[in-house]
């Protein structure tokens, strides 16, 4: 599933950066429904890219669904995002094959040229850096992914040359 990012220059104040009315159609489509909260959750996830606090509030007061219960399932499938994401979501596959090939260094030179922890988004939204199970290439072991594209056979310092081209693609189109 493809997610759609909010772009890294809108201010990180949610409540005011997220257009409410993006999930007016997938309400409608769902309210009423029985086992709708995953459904609804997952759809809003698809158009911010993770689920503003703002959208909570309004799917519950639009579909009757409790905050407390969306949340719950929110906080306990790994799949849904409390927090904006980067433009680009790194994927560090952590799976067996990538784990015994060294996955481990990928991620911490990654951690430590783009300045955050796993599972966390640099301050210019631009990157968010995730560990993930098997990607389905371990022939390729160790491998990232950004966006669609996957590298395999990585080293730390392959890694990070990818993540600056990245972002230096990104700054000349400002
Ligand atoms: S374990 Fe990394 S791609 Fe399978």
């Amino acid at each position: 599933m493809r997610i759609a990012r909010i772009p890294a220059t809108e201010p990180m104040h949610e409540k005011d950066a997220v257009d409410l009315s993006l999930i007016n159609n997938l309400i409608e489509k769902f309210k009423g429904k029985k086992g709708n909260m995953i459904p609804l959750l997952q759809g809003a996830q698809s158009i911010y890219g993770y689920i503003p606090e703002a959208v909570f509030e309004k799917i519950s007061v639009k579909t009757g669904l409790s905050l407390s219960d969306m949340y719950g399932v929110a906080t306990f499938y790994a799949q849904f995002r409390l927090k904006p994401v980067g433009k680009y979501i790194i994927k560090v596959c952590h799976g067996t094959a990538c784990h015994v090939q060294h996955a481990n260094k990928i991620s911490e030179a990654l951690m430590e040229s783009l300045k955050i922890a796993d599972g966390e988004t640099t301050e210019d939204r631009l990157f968010t850096l995730e560990s993930v199970a098997c990607l389905g290439c371990c022939s390729l072991a160790p491998v990232m992914m950004v966006e669609n594209n996957t590298y395999g056979k990585l080293t730390g310092a392959e890694a990070v040359r990818i993540i600056k081209e990245i972002r230096i693609r990104e700054l000349s189109k400002k």
